[in-house]
């Protein structure tokens, strides 16, 4: 591989939704995602799906949900991990920082829903940190199909060296990653 990886950044995931009109409104609800395009299954013949693009800032779309006409659909459970299909294991969504996460925190109650991991500290450094890994703080919820959405601030990042550095640009000289 060259020096530079030609991959700028992973960049968006399609997700299956039972009902697009109760998804579309709940990632608009929760997120303050808005519609770009929603096209009907077989508008374009190789494309037999509902699909709604969805955008949080100015790309086209962040976000897409897909929809399948006639497939009989039902919710994702805590028995599908123990078995079942492949599928994601969560989707992530990035706050600007702690305050703009709290915030979200305050809507996650307003709109009812439950949080379903945390609030919790993703560290093995950090004193409030439960010994896990990345170094920011999140929260789970469930969106209406059973997917894990997860809501984060503050991860740290990688200096060249490999030393991680925290959300307030500190280093934290223990932590290393091997490859550079
Ligand atoms: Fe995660």
């Amino acid at each position: 591989m060259s020096e530079k990886n030609p991959i700028k950044l992973f960049h968006h995931m399609a997700i299956d939704v039972s009902d697009m009109d109760k998804s579309i409104a709940f990632y608009r609800k929760l997120f303050g995602y808005k519609l770009t395009e929603r096209h009907e299954a077989g508008e374009v013949e190789a494309i037999p799906v509902e699909l709604a693009f969805l955008r949080i800032q100015n790309n086209h779309h962040d976000m897409v949900l897909a929809h399948t006409p006639g497939k009989k659909y039902r919710a994702l459970t805590e028995q599908d991990n123990q078995e079942g299909p492949t599928q994601f294991h969560h989707l992530a969504w990035q706050c600007h920082d702690r305050d703009a996460w709290l915030e979200m925190a305050d809507r996650v109650t307003e709109l009812g829903l439950e949080v379903i991991r945390g609030p919790v500290v993703h560290s093995a450094y950090d004193p409030r940190g439960e010994g896990s890994w990345g170094e920011n703080e999140s929260f789970y919820v469930l969106d209406p199909d059973g997917h894990r959405l997860e809501i984060f601030c503050d991860m740290a990042t990688i200096d060249k060296d490999g030393t991680f550095v925290s959300y307030t640009g500190e280093r934290i000289e223990e932590a290393k990653v091997d490859e550079v």
